[in-house]
């Protein structure tokens, strides 16, 4: 039933031309994963390997992710959907625009209300802006759960700030232990995580 409204939804996005993002894109990014997932995670937009590929997290930054969700027991292919906020690459790999985020978003809102995860995983800071609150400030929230809709929220930062700076991997470690334990809680409370 969801992989019907998955389909029409993707057809959508992947013909959309609401906004300028489009003009630049080889292809447009869905989302990948299960759609029947308690755990969602959300990025900020295709880079230039998910551009071709039209998969999202599928460079650098997506390998290190998977890394971060088979610590918690998480992966794409099992128990966990992942979308972006964006579903065009911005050139440049710049920061998407409040435009565009806000162009994008029902997009993100639909998948969202299909897929009715317990969780949700934001990464970094434009997520969370785009998502949440356009003044957010990753820094300040993440490792704090927040509450929006019906949703348990947890803000952490980006795979690709990690890369950057590899002293936030264990704040992001802290943030994974807290998910795995709400997953437990809400979900199942035999979630095996290999190391939390
Ligand atoms: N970074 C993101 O935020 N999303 C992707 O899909 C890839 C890299």
């Amino acid at each position: 039933m969801i992989e019907k409204q998955f389909q029409r939804l993707s057809d959508e996005i992947r013909t959309c031309n609401r906004c300028g993002l489009h003009q630049h894109r080889s292809r447009a990014v869905f989302g990948t994963g299960n759609p029947y997932a308690e755990l969602m995670v959300i990025g900020e937009g295709p880079g230039e390997e998910e551009d071709k590929q039209g998969l999202p997290f599928v460079g650098k930054s997506g390998q290190l992710l998977d890394k971060i969700l088979a610590a918690g027991g998480f992966s794409r292919d099992e128990n966990v959907f992942i979308a972006n906020i964006v579903k065009c690459r911005p050139p440049e790999n710049r920061d998407p625009t409040p435009d565009e985020r806000t162009t994008c978003l029902p997009f993100l809102l639909l998948q969202i209300e299909l897929i009715q995860p317990s969780i949700i995983l934001l990464l970094g800071g434009t997520a969370l802006k785009g998502l949440i609150d356009p003044e957010g400030k990753i820094s300040q929230v993440r490792g704090k759960w927040l509450k929006w809709e019906q949703f348990h929220v947890m803000p952490t930062y980006h795979p690709s700030a990690l890369l950057r700076n590899p002293d936030l991997k264990k704040d992001v470690w802290e943030d994974m232990k807290l998910v795995v334990q709400k997953y437990r809680e809400l979900v199942d409370p035999q979630h095996h995580s290999p190391h939390i």
